[in-house]
């Protein structure tokens, strides 16, 4: 019997849908988060009498919806309204002015951005959004490296509402007068889901991933409970998908307890975003961490100078820092004779 004969052939997958269980997957409904959704669409509405919408700032931590709550309403948007523009532009990928233009252009079906500057671009842009309204989605808003664009959008787009995203609050404090006073944000904070309100989402999930009844009952638990530990919906996510693959390895047709426990030793090595792109990078410092764990993190960014890392310390700073939020390492400070650091350690995963 050749290789594949013997892992191949032991009946279907035990996952339904396995596009479900992405991080990017945009459910139906949005379970508790009804209200954050419902004031976003409150900042949009003057848009659908044809005037101008209202700003807003959204914060919070890394998985507590933000993202898919506001692509959410996006699409809502897109399925009723054929008059309003509905733009998402990601600002990690799309950093500076001129590429956000281009994925604007992009996105409202204007193809032809050679040899035009960012400038031109925004004019393009205004000239046809400016005969309907338009709603854009600014994620990741603090990765960006210039606001220009925003100053853009602002003088010369009329009916607009802008939604900024971002897991700093204090970004704001930082952001160009200028740019500032005309966007008149009103805040919204997106807090952490309690370990209820995470089991509810993932039991939610099962229902578009999953078959009936795969899920042994105490085995789903342990993902819950592990998940609202973590406080994060995407390690939930990740232990539904690799407890499947776990039990579906040994031909069973329920996923159950051994195959959870499988799955939580995997943890260790799940990365937080999407992109391919930005995992590679993320991955790389966490990696360096896990083999220096305890080392200053100025030492810590020499090792990954050393090892061809080409981001700055800003950069390499906040990308340890969002692995500690995540909870893939700690970083605690310490006072020394040189005055403070960070010291950065792995974390231990505790099965
Ligand atoms: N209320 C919810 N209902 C269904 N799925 C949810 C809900 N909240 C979060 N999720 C899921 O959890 C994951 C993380 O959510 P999301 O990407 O929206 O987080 P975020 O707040 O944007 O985090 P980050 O700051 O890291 O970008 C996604 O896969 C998302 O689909
Ligand atoms: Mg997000």
């Amino acid at each position: 019997m050749g290789t594949f004969d013997d892992i191949l052939g032991h009946g279907e997958s035990l996952i339904k849908n396995e596009n479900a269980l992405d991080y990017d997957f945009i459910p139906k409904l949005i379970p508790h988060r009804e209200q954050e959704q419902r004031q976003v669409a409150l900042a949009i509405k003057p848009l659908l009498g044809k005037r101008n919408g209202r700003n807003m700032f959204i914060f919070g931590k890394p998985g507590v919806g933000k993202t898919v709550a506001a692509k959410h309403v996006l699409r809502e948007l897109e399925e009723k309204y054929d008059d309003i523009h509905a733009v998402y532009v990601n600002c990690w990928q799309q950093n500076t002015s001129y590429k956000v233009a281009v994925s604007i252009c992009d996105q409202i079906g204007f193809k032809f951005v050679q040899n035009k500057n960012t400038t031109e671009l925004f004019q393009v842009v205004a000239r046809i959004v400016n005969e309907a309204s338009v709603v854009f989605v600014f994620d990741e808003i603090d990765k960006v490296e210039d606001t220009d664009f925003l100053y853009h959008l602002l003088e010369e787009v009329y009916r607009k509402t802008l939604l900024l995203i971002t897991n700093y609050k204090v970004w704001l404090t930082d952001l160009d007068e200028r740019v500032r006073s005309r966007l008149t944000l009103e805040q919204l904070e997106f807090k952490q889901y309690t370990p209820e309100e995470t089991s509810s989402i993932l039991r939610d999930r099962l229902g578009y991933a999953f078959p009936k009844d795969v899920w042994n009952d105490e085995a789903f638990s342990l993902v819950a409970k592990k998940a609202g530990e973590l406080k994060d919906i995407r390690s939930g996510l990740f232990l539904l998908k690799e407890s499947a693959f776990a039990a579906e390895e040994k031909a069973k047709r329920k996923i159950e307890l051994e195959d959870v426990k499988k799955a939580f030793s995997k943890l260790d090595d799940f990365t937080i975003k999407n992109s391919e792109e930005l995992e590679s990078e993320t991955k790389f410092i966490y990696g360096l961490v896990k083999e220096n764990s305890g080392m200053k993190i100025g030492e810590l960014f020499e090792v990954y100078q050393k090892k061809d890392g080409k981001s700055s310390y800003k950069t390499f700073q906040r990308k340890i820092e969002k692995l500690s939020e995540n909870k893939f390492i700690s970083t605690k400070k310490q006072t020394g004779k040189g005055g403070n650091t960070t010291i950065v350690e792995k974390k231990l995963t505790d099965f």
